[in-house]
């Protein structure tokens, strides 16, 4: 099973790129040029032939030929379709996108260049090797040192020849997919995979928060039960007692902090009651007060509602660490399919992206999602975080 593209196949160590079946891919890519060259040499000579049996002016003649050029157009088709098929040769990636107008690009720069460059390219590069080789046949009249140097030199340019040939059908596998793949496809792929690993990243942090909360929470809570027994059971001022009533104390402090830790991988009041719900609950728990003025949201999808959290739990631990704000203030309303939120802060500004991967990350999560984020943060502040989320 071959990956990557022939230029790819290139930055290998030697041995392995020449023992590879790149060389000989790229070969076949290039040599597959004689069909379209074949096609347009019958057209020109058919071309050509019609202007001569016309005959009669010059003008006339070059109408004629021109004429027999127009059996291309149909070809163009074709011709796309048939540079799609070969670009598999030096391209394991998936099948580029095309649409009319690029098909028909690649098809004319097929007809008009690549074909005689392809040709010309394994002529000079297989071609020069080949006749050296075969010297001591081609001119037996040579002497056999000179035929001898002329096999040498021709085996010693053979792996340069696989380079060669492998580079130009490389590049030109490169240059095919751009002009087939629009900006956009190639866009669309990025986002659809980081899309796909913002939901690996969600699915395994759902995981953890599950194990935490099945697991090491309800060996906590039974560990701080018992011990809470055993020391009902022994005397106050024994120092077994002291040592099982500080254990308790410990037990129930872990399991505070784990229940905190749980709360911060996934906030179950998000999954239960939704967004206003999770928002109210982040902002109660914040050391600087903050006023809500919330619509009613109703339910969102999730996508939308875990990353607006994020947004709003960024935001607060920001505001707290870094703002030295008295105040602050949430905002959030539908309009129309879009989510919008605000969190200001009457703090000291200077909010700067660059400085943390915090707001970095949120923009990532948003652009996912298709939604915007716009920081306004002067010196001296106050400090706006505003985000848009498409819910359609
Ligand atoms: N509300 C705010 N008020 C003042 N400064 C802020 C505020 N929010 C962020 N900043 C500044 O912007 C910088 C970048 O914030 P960001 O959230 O990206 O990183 P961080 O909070 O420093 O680190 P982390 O990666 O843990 O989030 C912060 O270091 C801080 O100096
Ligand atoms: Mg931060």
């Amino acid at each position: 099973m071959l990956n990557g593209t022939a230029l790819e196949a290139l930055t290998r160590r030697p041995l392995p790129f020449l023992r590879s079946a790149w060389p000989w891919r790229s070969l076949a890519y290039l040599l597959a040029s004689l069909l379209p060259g074949a096609a347009v040499a019958l057209v020109v000579a058919g071309s050509l032939a019609l202007a001569e049996a016309v005959g009669g002016t010059l003008p006339r003649q070059v109408i004629a030929a021109f004429a027999g050029f127009a059996v291309l157009v149909p070809v163009v088709p074709l011709v796309a379709w048939f540079e799609r098929r070969r670009l598999a040769l030096v391209d394991a990636g998936p099948p580029p996108a095309g649409g009319r107008v690029r098909e028909a690009g690649l098809a004319l720069v097929t007809v008009l260049a690549l074909w005689w460059i392809d040709l010309l390219m394994v002529g000079v590069a297989v071609g020069g090797p080949l006749v050296l080789m075969s010297s001591p046949v081609v001119q037996p009249e040579a002497t056999p040192g000179v035929a001898a140097v002329a096999v040498v030199a021709g085996a010693l340019l053979t792996p340069v020849a696989a380079y060669t040939v492998t580079a130009w059908a490389g590049a030109r596998g490169v240059m095919v997919r751009a002009l087939l793949d629009s900006p956009d496809a190639r866009l669309g792929a990025v986002v659809r995979s980081r899309a796909r690993l913002v939901d690996a990243y969600e699915l395994e942090r759902r995981r953890i928060e599950r194990d935490l909360h099945d697991g090491a929470q309800q060996r906590l809570v039974s560990l701080s039960v018992t011990l809470g027994l055993a020391g009902l059971d022994l005397p106050e001022d024994s120092p077994a007692g002291r040592l099982v009533r500080q254990a308790h104390g410990e037990a129930k402090q872990a399991l505070a902090e784990l229940r905190e830790l749980i709360r911060g991988v996934h906030s179950p009041v998000l999954t239960d009651r939704g967004l206003v719900a999770a928002v109210r609950d982040v902002a109660g728990r914040s050391p600087v007060p903050i006023d809500l003025d919330l619509d009613d949201l109703g339910r969102l999808p999730a996508p939308v509602e875990v990353t607006a959290y994020y947004v709003v739990s960024e935001a607060l631990t920001n505001l707290a660490k870094h703002s030295l704000a008295t105040r602050g203030t949430i905002a959030g309303r539908l309009t129309g399919d879009t989510l919008v939120l605000e969190i200001r802060d009457d703090g000291r500004g200077g909010a700067d992206p660059d400085q943390g991967t915090g707001l970095t990350g949120l923009a990532d999560r948003l652009e996912v999602v298709g939604g915007r984020l716009s920081v306004s943060s002067p010196i001296g502040g106050p400090t706006s975080i505003r985000v848009e989320i498409p819910c359609a």
